[in-house]
């Protein structure tokens, strides 16, 4: 069968053909189907290769079908896949990672970000006794009811959106959006109105310490800092999201890199190996609110499943090893110096803002965005012929409906891997850049 045949048979048995909706590949038209993995390359349908440049959106830092992978698994047949228990791998990653993320000094596991960051929002509401958020715009923490409101948001609800948060999706009650304070990135006077009207209602403040969703708005140190003052300050729990930039560039969290230290964290992605594992965070006293310590529930039949527990100590042996960070950090160097000099080159009126081994593509601006309203520049369309032209050369990079989000390079990719996405990217760029 081949992927249009297959979308056609799909699509009479699932909603849109797919089971997770930004499957439907805006940039082809249908979902990209693939029939392997394996390193840093992808084969469809028809056994056409493709250089694989997202990286299953951020989870694939091992790249696809890596050996240290494979024999976690059969080490999981060998102990007949036990689930619902503990054991000692559950404690023994327990903590390697705690002792590698600055605030995490108790750690549970889950499969998604959505489910970690959902599970940990109710650890800070029961801690605090508040129910408030407050939200930076342009950042992502999942698509549940309790945060899929005034993140991401169209330019046509600009700036209403600090006025009444945006709903992300049908089906999520009013109601939710009277919990969202949300406020722009980099802005420490309206942090600070926030928290002067809403701090004695407010749990949190959520943010991603560096973000990927929307063309790597980097909240600035000072803003982080005063971030870190205020919440203290005002008994409001400091969230930083991490499922996308945890072991990016090195091995732990971005925390370490930005010198602050939130109160609780969400890790993810690529943790698991390319195995659903993710994980929430922090101190003590706020992880100690579960039960069965505290009052805050947290439970369920495939909690931390043993296959992705063992996946994950294979991921944290391989990222461990000498060799595994500055690898990637020369394909970090060599693949935005690359880009850089062709941005040079041609005098392309775009950038590709990057952390460790993951990178946005932003079109429209050339130096870094600092707000959500700064990223509106960005044309979706243009976006998606640019990722159609690299899918028809042989190069994948994911499509999220052509806005400026995230992909990535894995360790397994290697200097000829990136010269080659170098060499498509120039000539379709070029081809492109009056259009930017
Ligand atoms: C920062 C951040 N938080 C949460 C999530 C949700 O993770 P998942 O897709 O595993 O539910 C993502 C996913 O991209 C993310 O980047």
């Amino acid at each position: 069968m081949n992927g249009n045949e297959l979308y056609l048979k799909a699509k009479e048995v699932m909603p849109g053909g797919v089971n997770s909706s930004t499957r439907v590949n805006k940039a082809l038209g249908m979902p990209f189907y693939v029939s392997k993995g394996k390193g840093s390359k992808l084969w469809d349908m028809e056994g056409r290769e493709y250089l694989d440049m997202s990286c299953a959106h951020g989870a694939g830092l091992l790249g696809n079908g890596h050996p240290a992978i494979d024999e976690a698994l059969h080490k999981a047949i060998e102990i007949g896949y036990v689930n619902s228990f503990e054991t000692e791998y559950h404690e023994r990653l327990a903590r390697i990672i705690t002792e590698s993320i600055p605030c995490a000094d108790k750690i549970r596991f889950c499969s998604a970000g959505s489910e970690a960051t959902m599970h940990l929002i109710r650890a800070c509401r029961g801690f605090t006794g508040k129910n408030k958020i407050i939200r930076v715009e342009g950042h992502f923490h999942g698509y549940h009811e309790l945060i899929f409101i005034g993140g991401q948001p169209p330019a046509s609800e600009f700036p209403r959106n600090r006025e009444r948060p945006y709903i992300e999706s049908a089906g999520i009650p009013e109601e939710f959006a009277n919990l969202i304070i949300p406020v722009p990135c980099n802005d420490i006077a309206a942090l600070q109105e926030a928290v002067d009207k809403h701090g004695s209602d407010t749990a949190l403040l959520i943010l991603e310490p560096v973000n990927f969703n929307t063309a790597g708005i980097r909240a600035q140190q000072e803003y982080l800092e005063f971030a870190r003052k205020i919440t203290k300050e005002n008994g409001i729990v400091l969230f930083f999201d991490e499922i996308q930039s945890a072991f990016k560039k090195s091995f732990g969290a971005a925390q370490s890199h930005l010198g602050v230290t939130p109160d609780v964290c969400t890790i993810g992605k690529s943790i698991g190996g390319g195995l659903p594992l993710s994980a929430f965070c922090g101190k003590a006293e706020i992880m100690d609110t579960y039960q069965p310590l505290g009052p805050v529930q947290h439970s369920g039949t495939f909690n931390a499943h043993l296959i992705p527990i063992l996946a994950g100590l294979a991921f944290v042996q391989e990222a461990a090893k000498p060799e595994f960070y500055p690898k990637l950090r020369a394909l970090e160097k060599q693949f935005h110096e690359g880009v850089d000099a062709i941005i040079e080159k041609h005098d392309l009126n775009m950038i590709v803002p990057h952390f460790g081994a993951r990178y946005n593509i932003l079109l429209g601006r050339k130096t870094p965005a600092l707000r959500y309203e700064e990223t509106f520049c960005h044309n979706k369309d243009v976006m998606l012929k640019i990722l159609k032209a690299c899918f028809d050369k042989g190069i994948y990079f994911h499509d999220y409906g052509g806005g400026p989000s995230h992909n990535g390079y894995s360790i397994q990719h290697t200097s000829e891997d990136i010269a080659k996405v170098l060499g498509v990217l120039e000539s379709v760029l070029v081809a492109h850049r009056n259009e930017m």
